[in-house]
């Protein structure tokens, strides 16, 4: 039997997952690779906590499985722990259940609330899953709000079953990474005085670091490209924890992400004015692009070049740039369309842009999923020019709705974008290196000229894109040779 054919027992431990709910790119990821998982012969379970926000078609139709209640505090407090179960798409989702920790609208609202939050699900998740008496062979956690799983798993719950688990930590941002008091998080955890030393959860004088110890704990940690997998041990990505990584370097890998082809699929998507796939996509994208120009008020013309720009609005996404060159982009022949929430300075210079171009450009500040997906079907480019991404989704998005990506050389970006190659007519869109407003313009400029004046090559790549494999196909089984890897360990 060769390893892949092995199969496993994984449970994926997080703070989202689309449909339920999703923020950005983990939603996606804590959705699609289960599923693909699962699709490959593996069970495949995921938790997430019990969110008020999560839609009530949903909600209303989850199973309970049970409640305790658990000790978590270092003086003894105790907590009501429920469980409810979803079965979507052949994978088994529990949701922890508790009113007084998740309550708000949005998963996240401020630290001082979300450090006793995800205290209480880690520790909660754990404990469900001994429950519910299932013991997988790994467990997944992703991100700083899984962070203290894997310490959990060595210290509180060392002498349970579980214990015969492995744990992988994946970083898919390490910008963010649960720092608080460091009495605070040892109130809260309850965990033992022996994992708050520098070597694991202790940064700085006082404060303890949640991401930072689960990744000193964990058997592997994986992040979700290899050049990102090789940034984050250098100064300027590390986020101070380069240091840390680079001693934790044996046990780190890169996999890159893909998407669910299922739900992002032109042919299919219900959310897309005109279904569209590789052999009519030059017509069809123009009918797209009309209805999309309607629906967000530029002017309708097919022969404009259109931009879209789809983001969390926050400094990692470079749009900083963007808004220093977005006039100097619009040449009358170009249209910018933008969807995204987020720092307040960015949505207002965007308002702004959208009232001084009017018909030119469009600000939706807003998330809205089915906008999205018209846009990546509406829009002949779009632009990521990130100052960092650790994978990035929305480039994948766009290349399989043959969508040229602008994007930044970094991180993900630049391990699924390969740079088109005039001379050889390769490769699946415009990139540049520096961050740099000169650099971003002149990308810019480059996919306007083979647009304006070599439509036949611009149609290549568009019709290039569309078949480049973005699924979770070939990833899923990298993901499983490294969990066989940690089990045999
Ligand atoms: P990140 O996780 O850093 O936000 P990714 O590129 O990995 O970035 O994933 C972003 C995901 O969120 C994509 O699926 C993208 O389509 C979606 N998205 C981002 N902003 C919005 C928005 N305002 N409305 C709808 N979808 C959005
Ligand atoms: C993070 C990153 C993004 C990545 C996503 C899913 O939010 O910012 O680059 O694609 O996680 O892994």
């Amino acid at each position: 039997m060769t390893k892949t054919e092995q199969n496993k027992s994984i449970v994926f431990i997080g703070s989202e997952c689309y449909p339920f709910v999703k923020s950005g790119g983990l939603g996606d990821v804590m959705y699609a690779l289960p599923k693909e998982l699962v699709r490959q012969g593996n069970d495949v379970r995921v938790i997430i906590p019990n969110y008020k926000c999560i839609p009530a078609k949903y909600r209303d139709n989850m199973e309970f499985k049970g409640s305790f209640d658990m000790d978590l505090c270092s003086d003894g407090r105790t907590f009501y722990v429920g469980i409810m179960e979803y079965v979507l798409d052949g994978v088994c989702y529990y949701f922890i259940d508790n009113e007084e920790f998740f309550t708000a609208g949005n998963p996240y609202t401020t630290i001082v609330d979300d450090i006793p939050k995800y205290c209480y699900f880690g520790k909660a998740a754990l404990a469900a899953l001994l429950y519910l008496e299932w013991v997988p062979d790994i467990i997944h956690c992703h991100d700083w709000q899984a962070g203290l799983i894997p310490i959990y798993l060595r210290t509180l719950f060392a002498t349970t079953p579980l214990s015969s688990a492995k744990s992988v930590m994946t970083i898919h941002n390490l910008r963010f990474q649960g720092i608080y008091g460091l009495d605070h998080i040892k109130y809260w955890s309850g965990l033992p005085n022996h994992v708050f030393g520098n070597d694991c959860l202790k940064v700085g004088e006082n404060d303890a670091n949640m991401f930072k110890g689960g990744l000193a704990y964990c058997d592997m940690i994986t992040t979700v490209s290899n050049t990102y997998a090789e940034e984050i041990q250098t100064d300027f990505f590390g986020e101070n924890l380069d240091g840390h990584l680079r001693y934790h370097k044996e046990k780190l890998c890169g996999i890159v992400n893909g998407i669910d082809v299922e739900t992002w699929d032109p042919a299919t998507d219900p959310r897309v004015s005109v279904n569209y796939d590789v052999n009519n996509v030059i017509e069809l994208k123009k009918e797209n692009k009309r209805l999309l120009q309607e629906e967000v008020g530029l002017e309708q013309n097919e022969d404009k070049f259109v931009i879209g720009l789809i983001s969390r609005l926050t400094d990692q996404k470079g749009l900083d740039l963007v808004n220093e060159i977005l006039p100097q982009i619009l040449d009358g022949n170009t249209q910018v369309v933008v969807l995204g929430t987020g720092d307040t300075r960015y949505e207002d210079s965007f308002r702004y842009y959208e009232n001084a171009f009017q018909g030119i450009v469009s600000a939706s500040i807003m998330y809205d999923e089915t906008r999205a997906h018209k846009i990546y079907a509406g829009s002949d480019a779009l632009l990521v020019p990130s100052l960092f991404e650790p994978c990035g989704l929305t480039q994948l998005n766009a290349m399989r709705y043959g969508t040229v990506p602008i994007v930044r050389e970094t991180g993900g970006l630049k391990d699924t974008v390969e740079p088109y190659n005039v001379y050889e007519n390769s490769g699946n869109g415009f990139t540049f290196d520096r961050y740099e407003t000169a650099l971003l313009y002149d990308a810019i400029e480059r996919a306007k000229d083979v647009y304006f004046n070599n439509r036949e090559n611009w149609d290549e790549i568009v019709v290039r894109d569309m078949y480049k494999d973005v699924s979770w196909t070939n990833a899923a089984k990298q993901y499983m040779d490294m969990y066989i890897e940690v089990i045999e360990r």
